[in-house]
């Protein structure tokens, strides 16, 4: 009995998921960019100690004008890799495995939920 009630609340969780993925995701992710936020504006050509995050999925890497980048992250898009979702994700894992002398002094999200979900917030915010 209390067994198949579980079973019912699980498929309607599943269920709920599934259909609202995206928006989920988004509410997820800003909650996820507070982690962020110390050192990243979304605020479009808003700097802080790290550049704005403003449109950059997509962006090449150490690009954005008026930031003073890292000359390690300059040449990793000197280098032709492009900030699209999967090469996020495994930037965020450990940002210095991907870019070696970075000068972004997070040690990473492990989780990749957490990931999926930061980067569908950035990508929402220039639609
Ligand atoms: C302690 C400060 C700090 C934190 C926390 C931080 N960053 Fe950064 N971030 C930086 C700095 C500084 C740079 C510039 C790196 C360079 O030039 O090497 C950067 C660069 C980046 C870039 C490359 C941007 C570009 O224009 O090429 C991305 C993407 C990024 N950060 C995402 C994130 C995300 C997402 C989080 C949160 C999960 C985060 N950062 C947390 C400081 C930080």
């Amino acid at each position: 009995m209390q067994k198949n009630t579980l079973m019912l609340i699980g498929g309607a969780v599943a269920l709920a998921l599934t259909a609202g993925t995206a928006t989920a995701d988004t509410a997820a992710g800003e909650a996820v960019f507070k982690k962020c936020r110390v050192c990243h504006s979304v605020v479009q050509g808003k700097k802080k100690v790290g550049p704005s995050l403003y449109g950059v999925v997509g962006r090449t890497p150490g690009t954005l004008d008026g930031y003073k980048y890292s000359d390690s992250m300059k040449a990793f898009g000197a280098g032709g890799a492009s900030w699209d979702a999967a090469t996020l994700s495994t930037y965020l894992i450990k940002p210095r495995a991907t870019v070696a002398k970075t000068k972004m002094m997070f040690p990473g999200l492990k989780n990749e939920a957490d990931r999926t979900a930061v980067i569908a917030y950035l990508d929402s915010l220039d639609d």
